[in-house]
């Protein structure tokens, strides 16, 4: 029969429709969780973090605190009446410190009191003895200590040992990345409101409402039916509300519990950026054996993670960076040790890439190392490494890559821009110049899409369709800023046929949809879109069947389309067959599950098929540095980033372009710094620099891979967003290196660090001038 598809409904799948909250984020009323009405007797809530890097506590008094204004608790881990435990991999992981600190920023305590003024007040007031340990404090000190959070982790295949004594050159060298701070706009935050008896509900900005609400569970000592955790949207989180909001949510229901109150707990800004994980910080040193046209034989490299003082989610991370530390290279005689290193700072945790983009320019220096010693340009070097098309094409963990379009991708970067000439330019301006050089370069990715642990690959979600047509959509996932509403929303509207406002979505609520898996690996709309699909699907069955028995057709005749349901040239409208539905007593609701398939992992050996399918994409970047000052501006960036058939471009451009942004943020402005004593000194917004929109490169092009649906029967054959541009980043660091490398008429390696500020590109200049010199 023919289906009348005339006319598209408004806002289905691939439609480039603006952000569900777009209004409201820039007129403010969208509602973030301190936006909420406070509830009458609503206390507010302070933490009391640890100066010391390495202390252990000798005693507490609480005594003054409490006496001061306005303040109704103190909350130690002594108070804790379940387990003080809410580590997200192992176990062991306190709320509060117990018995010993193990970073400057670790929370001991929490005051709650009648307003924010007098619990930060009082705060002050809690007495601490402290006995100062010594501390641990870099990667090289853990790893002379011997000292990990977690297991040490190989990724290894073929020979290395022997394609390295056998490899007619060989090199080694070390190179360091720094972490970055999440710098979400909104900070942490939680708000628990006690409820009868043991019940609790938990207002919190995550990615995880389920580890929030396993976290509260194990503090309080409750079953997790007691605990519902409800997250409408928040401020921005990549990686940061992962498991970090857990602590926040985890002190703030102690404080509700002990008080009977509800309690929210806000961190201003420098708490916020003492007492929560970042990035990783890598330390990677390579020992690479290659060919004169620069063919990588064997390579031996050992990624030293900083893990800071617990596990929290490193050994994902670092897995993840061992994963991705092939980029888009076959090699078959290879090595990954990843190093979970243990510090006394702040523990490091998820963010975007999640250890990617460690493990990515780690390789890209190896290559960029081995292009320049050669003098050959990157290019040329990288098209003797990629992996094949049905041949050589084998993970150092076992995976086969079996879409492989990376050529693809850098063949129409290459043909937009026309690398020749642009490289022409740039060299005309460096001779033409003696202070300012420019630098240019490219960087093709791969990223893998699925959780490496392959049970988190799992969604839910929950579709009711009310009588009068409208929709209520609810899944697992939560909402960041990324977009995942809108695009979950579009693919229900597009499978019921229906416009896109007729379909809500609500807030993120574990009584709702329940053991779900973090909102992170860039898998949001790939499993909760899936999983929603998997509700319409049986809601859709159902009123075919009440439709087909109205018409009097054979359900198979029943096509949905344009708000309406026909039956040859009969039809009604969804609202009708709806309210139809109810008067047939057919239930309207129905919850979706689903499970990503292909996917398994060994731990033991490292080994498997972590992930779906990749994500690919190429940049290419142009800078200009001041060899004076160690400045350094991005003058062009040309992107190209595969998204399958884009379930919404608008929402992935803009995923492209932040992401992108982020990624040059963490790779040269944006530093973390230390003191000796273990303190963060850049904890705030006058010290630790992101990149602001100046620093937008001024031509910034943005291309989708198009007609490339994803070869996997993902949801409407998208592909990922969320993470993958971040690492096209690469091109700027890269490109700084070669700007620094002109200095010294590109015969020598650049010796520049992560992030290149202006002191480390001013030292790499110097450096590379006085070899020259030398030479
Ligand atoms: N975009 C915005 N605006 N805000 C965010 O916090 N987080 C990133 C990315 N894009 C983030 C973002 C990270 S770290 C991930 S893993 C994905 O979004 C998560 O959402 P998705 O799986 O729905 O893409
Ligand atoms: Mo993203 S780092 O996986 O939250």
């Amino acid at each position: 029969m023919t289906a009348p598809v005339a006319r598209k409904i408004k806002g289905g799948a691939h439609a480039a429709v603006r952000h569900d909250s777009a209004t409201g984020h820039v007129t403010g009323r969208a509602v973030y969780l301190d936006d909420m009405p406070n509830a009458s007797g609503t206390l507010e809530a302070a933490l009391v973090l640890s100066p010391h890097a390495h202390a252990r506590i000798k005693h507490i008094d609480a005594a003054r605190a409490l006496a001061a204004p306005g303040v109704m608790a103190v909350v130690i881990a002594d108070d804790v009446p379940g387990k003080n435990d809410i580590g997200p991999s192992l176990r062991g992981e306190p709320a509060l410190a117990e018995g010993v600190v193990e970073y400057v920023g670790h929370p001991v305590a929490a005051v709650a009191a009648r307003t924010l003024d007098e619990a930060r007040a009082a705060a002050k007031l809690v007495d601490i003895d402290y006995e100062p340990l010594a501390p641990v404090l870099t990667i090289e000190e853990a790893i002379a200590a011997g000292q990990m959070v977690s297991a040490i982790q190989v990724v290894t295949q073929g020979d290395p040992d022997g394609a390295l004594a056998r490899a007619p050159r060989r090199l080694h060298g070390e190179v360091r990345c720094g972490g970055q701070d999440h710098f979400y706009l909104e900070g942490q935050i939680a708000l628990a409101v006690p409820g009868e008896e043991r019940d609790i509900t938990v207002y919190s900005s995550t990615q995880h409402p389920t580890e929030v609400q396993h976290g509260v569970a194990h503090v309080l000592g409750v079953p997790f039916n007691a605990v519902t955790v409800e997250v409408r949207r928040m401020g921005g989180a990549f990686g940061g509300k992962e498991s970090q909001a857990t602590i926040i949510a985890a002190i703030a229901a102690l404080a509700a519990w002990k008080t009977r109150r509800p309690v929210k707990l806000r961190l201003p800004r420098d708490d916020d950026m003492r007492a929560t994980g970042k990035r990783h910080g890598f330390l990677i040193r390579y020992d690479v054996g290659f060919d004169d046209e620069g063919r990588i034989l064997g390579l031996d490299m050992t990624l030293a993670a900083n893990a800071g003082n617990i596990a929290d989610l490193t050994p994902g991370v670092l897995i993840r960076a061992l994963c991705h530390a092939d980029n888009c290279y076959w090699l078959p005689n290879v090595r990954f040790r990843g190093l979970p290193c243990k510090t006394n700072t702040v523990s490091n945790t998820a963010f975007r890439g999640f250890g990617g983009p460690q493990g990515m320019l780690a390789i890209e220096t190896v290559i960029d190392v081995v292009a320049r010693t050669l003098g050959r340009p990157l290019e040329e070097v990288r098209r003797r490494n990629y992996y094949g098309v049905g041949r050589n094409n084998v993970t150092p963990y076992a995976q086969t890559v079996e879409d492989n379009i990376i050529e693809r991708c850098v063949g129409e970067l290459e043909a937009a821009v026309d690398l020749p000439r642009w490289r022409k330019d740039i060299d005309a301006f460096n001779r033409a110049n003696k202070v300012l050089k420019k630098g240019l370069a490219t960087v093709p990715i791969k990223f893998g899409i699925s959780f490496n642990v392959p049970t988190l690959n799992q969604a839910g979600a929950l579709v009711h369709v009310y009588t009068d047509g409208s929709v209520h959509l609810n899944h697992g996932g939560t909402e960041m800023g990324q977009g995942l509403f809108v695009k979950v929303a579009q693919v229900v509207a597009e499978a019921f046929q229906i416009d896109l406002d007729h379909v809500r979505v609500s807030a993120t609520n574990t009584g709702k949809v329940p053991n779900t898996s973090p909102t992170a690996a860039s898998s949001g709309s790939d499993i909760n879109g899936m999983a929603a699909l998997a509700a319409v699907e049986q809601i859709k069955e159902r009123m075919a069947g009440v439709a087909a028995e109205h018409f009097g057709v054979p359900k198979s005749d029943i096509v949905f389309a344009e708000n309406r349901i026909f039956a040859g040239n009969r039809s009604m409208s969804f609202a009708e067959l709806a309210e139809l539905s109810w008067r047939q007593r057919v239930s309207l609701s129905a919850s979706g599950y689903y499970k990503t398939p292909k996917i398994h992992w060994d731990p033991k050996t490292n080994t498997g098929h972590p992930f779906y399918y990749f994500s690919y994409g190429a940049a290419a970047a142009e800078v200009a540095i001041d060899t004076l000052t160690g400045e350094s501006r991005v003058l062009r960036a040309e992107l190209v980033q595969d998204c399958g058939a884009s379930l919404n471009p608008a929402i992935d451009l803009g995923q492209i372009e932040g992401a992108f942004v982020q990624g040059m943020g963490w790779l040269t402005v944006e530093e973390l710094w230390w003191d000796e004593a273990g303190r963060l000194r850049t904890h705030g917004p006058s010290t630790y620099k992101i990149p602001g929109s100046r620093d937008v490169p001024p031509i910034f092009n943005v291309r989708m891979l198009k007609d490339a649906p994803n070869r996997e029967p993902t949801v409407f054959r998208s592909k990922a967003i969320g993470e993958p541009p971040l690492m096209l980043a690469l091109s700027v660091w890269l490109a700084l290196r070669d700007a620094v490398a002109s200095v010294a008429d590109h015969k020598l390696v650049p010796a520049l660090d992560a992030p290149a500020t202006p002191e480390r590109i001013l030292a790499a200049v110097d450096d590379i001038r006085a070899r020259a010199g030398r030479g």
